[in-house]
């Protein structure tokens, strides 16, 4: 029989699927459901430095009748209070009413704002903090020197508040991603999460306004996952999580075998329930019977591309026929 338990960032999992940061996660009972399916992990719905700053505004606006400034501070620091209470009972609560590890989650843009936050979300009891960070370049005022030190300063102040262990999720688009991952795993990250999927953007063209588009990944969106992990497993210090498109067991091996600890999944959760983990887990179970595997330590980083024997294929972008059978 399979062993599929596994260690991310030294936590003992029973198996390397992690349910993601999402809606999934941002209640009590949703925990407890991911668990009850069968997942190794959560990753808590993540806290954000944008909805905080949007229930401060909120609350000043409502406290207007109040003309004097210090009554601003009052209101300002008590809604700060009121948002990250709620989440650190989620966590504690989440604590108590699971046995698996739950990773809290903070979606951060400025080096500033969760430095000392940190510490209590250490003392609420998660077992690790995912950093989510995703700064929008839209200017031309920074450089991508000057935008990737923001990532490595909050990894570096979150890092210096707390032991646990820090993953830090990130987008694809870097130009020398190889050296921002270095770069985050010296300023401390236990872990790189490859790679959020933002939020989609479209346009309706009969009211020519603003839409988003389709909230979901599909299966297709695996490759770029895929290529980086197996790329920078021998190039980082630290361990790497695996997230966008895996929608099945055979998505999951995949990912193991190019060098991921673990795999995040979402989508695929919300298009076909939380029943998908179990069939995951005995996709995996079935395949590594097959192949003669009984740990995970047996394949994982097989077909990295320090170990596979086709590592040119990692570096190919065209579409040269040779190489895509594509005419
Ligand atoms: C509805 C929804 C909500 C999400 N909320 C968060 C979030 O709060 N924090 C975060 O880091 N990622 C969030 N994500 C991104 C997912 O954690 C995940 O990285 C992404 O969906 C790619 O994985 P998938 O292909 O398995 O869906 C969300 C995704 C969805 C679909």
């Amino acid at each position: 029989m399979a062993d599929l338990s596994v260690t991310y960032m030294g936590l003992p999992l029973k198996n390397p699927i992690v349910v993601g940061s999402s809606s999934l996660t941002k209640s009590l009972d949703g925990v407890r459901r991911c668990e009850d399916a069968g997942a190794g992990a959560i990753v808590l719905k993540s806290l954000f430095e944008e909805q905080i700053e949007g229930e401060i505004r909120q609350a000043e606006r409502e406290a207007s009748p109040y003309e004097h400034p210090e009554a601003f501070d009052y209101v300002r620091q008590t809604a700060l209070h009121l948002s990250e209470d709620k989440y650190l009972r989620l966590i504690e609560d989440a604590k108590a009413a699971v046995s698996i590890p739950v990773i809290a989650s903070l979606n951060c843009v400025s080096p500033e704002w969760w430095t000392t936050y940190a510490s209590k979300i250490a003392k609420a009891g998660a077992d690790a903090i995912e950093v989510n960070i995703a700064i929008m370049p839209s200017d031309l005022k920074h450089s991508a020197k000057e935008i990737e030190a923001i990532y490595a300063r909050i990894i570096e102040g979150i890092r210096r508040r707390v032991q646990l262990p820090i993953a830090v999720k990130i987008g694809p688009y870097f130009t020398a991603l190889p050296q921002t991952a270095r770069s985050l795993s010296s300023a401390g990250a236990t872990a790189l999460v490859l790679f959020n999927r933002f939020y989609q953007l479209d346009i309706d063209i009969e009211k020519m306004h603003l839409t988003h588009g389709y909230h979901f990944s599909s299966p297709h969106e695996i490759h770029v996952p895929l290529r980086w992990i197996a790329i920078l497993s021998a190039l980082v210090g630290c361990e790497l999580a695996a997230s966008t498109g895996i929608h099945d067991g055979a998505g999951v091996i995949k990912q193991l075998l190019a060098g991921a600890r673990v795999v995040q999944v979402c989508s695929v959760l919300y298009q076909e329930g939380l029943g998908r983990v179990g069939g995951m887990l005995s996709e995996i179970s079935d395949w590594m019977d097959r192949h003669g595997f009984t740990v995970m330590d047996e394949f994982r980083g097989r077909m990295s591309m320090e170990l596979s024997d086709q590592p040119e294929f990692y570096e190919r972008l065209q579409y040269i026929r040779i190489f895509s059978g594509v005419d």
